[in-house]
């Protein structure tokens, strides 16, 4: 059977770095001490995540038809008849994303924005506590959801023999009567997509102080969370600033 595409190149590119950033985002928050510098690094995959979900939102209104919100399927009802089929009978198929995974990927990305904001705003002495309670409810959560997703995958798979998962990396599904495929992969914008992810890098590499914990950003400093403890000690400009902080607790 002939495939047809689906899913263009900045979708793709998209979903591969969401999920390697989010894979690293959380095994580094369970895993490395908050005090270590190396927790940076943590706060520099949520915040890259912020951003390809930024482009994302805009290829959500300016994208090929499936890559569009306006194609997610997002009623409670389909949603329901959906699970319905997976149990029983075989689940209606879709070229763009089926009412599961329309529901995943906006849980996902609501997801994204609270651990961005909880994850920022963690330091404020006036919500510590509750920001980190919330940011790790939000990261079990965010867990649960890509099991389900990638269990949901499997189980599609195991149902239609169509091999989906396939689709996340050259685009193609399996044709649906009465839906038609995109006409362009869109490869300049990946192009594009990946250029600004690699700029955002660089720039998160020449601006993202692992000591202080800070981002310059056109002589403005913001301040992300409290500094690496670690590095506290080899560093005057990070005692400098350490002191600072006490000032400001008194
Ligand atoms: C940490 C792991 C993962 C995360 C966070 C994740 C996230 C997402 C998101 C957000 C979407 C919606 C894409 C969009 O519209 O922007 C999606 C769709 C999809 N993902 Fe994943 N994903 C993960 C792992 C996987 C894996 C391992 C596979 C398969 C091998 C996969 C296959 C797919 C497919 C096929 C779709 C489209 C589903 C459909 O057409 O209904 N994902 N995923
Ligand atoms: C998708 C993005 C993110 C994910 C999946 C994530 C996940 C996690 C996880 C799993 C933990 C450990 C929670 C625990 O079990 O105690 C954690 C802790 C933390 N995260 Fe994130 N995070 C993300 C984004 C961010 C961002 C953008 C920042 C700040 C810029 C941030 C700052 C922190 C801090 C400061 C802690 C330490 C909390 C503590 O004191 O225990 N995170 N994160």
């Amino acid at each position: 059977m002939k495939k047809l595409l689906a899913y263009d190149l900045p979708l793709r590119i998209f979903h591969w770095l969401f999920a390697l950033l989010f894979v690293t985002a959380f095994v580094m928050g369970k895993t490395v001490d908050d005090d270590s510098s190396l927790f940076s690094y943590h706060m520099m995959a949520g915040l890259s995540i912020g951003f390809i979900l930024t482009l994302r939102v805009v290829w959500g209104f300016i994208g090929t038809v499936y890559s569009r919100f306006s194609s997610f399927r997002l009623k409670p009802s389909e949603l329901i008849t959906y699970f319905k089929d997976l149990f029983t009978t075989k689940t209606k198929r879709w070229m763009g994303h089926n009412p599961a995974s329309s529901f995943a990927a906006i849980l996902m990305f609501v997801l994204t924005i609270g651990l961005m904001i909880t994850g920022i705003y963690m330091s404020h002495p006036a919500y510590h506590e509750l920001f980190e309670e919330l940011h790790e409810i939000f990261a079990n959560l965010f867990l649960i959801i890509v099991i389900a997703h990638i269990g949901g995958i499997i189980i599609h798979h195991l149902r239609h023999k169509d091999s989906i998962f396939l689709s996340m990396i050259n685009g193609k599904k399996d044709p649906v009567e009465g839906q038609s495929e995109i006409s362009t992969s869109k490869k300049l914008a990946g192009v594009l997509f990946g250029g600004l992810f690699g700029l955002w890098v660089l720039f998160l590499s020449l601006n993202f102080d692992t000591n202080q914990r800070s981002l310059t950003f056109f002589d403005t400093t913001f301040q992300i969370g409290e500094q690496a403890e670690d590095q506290s000690e080899d560093s005057g400009t990070t005692r400098d600033n350490e002191e600072e902080h006490e000032e400001h607790d008194d």
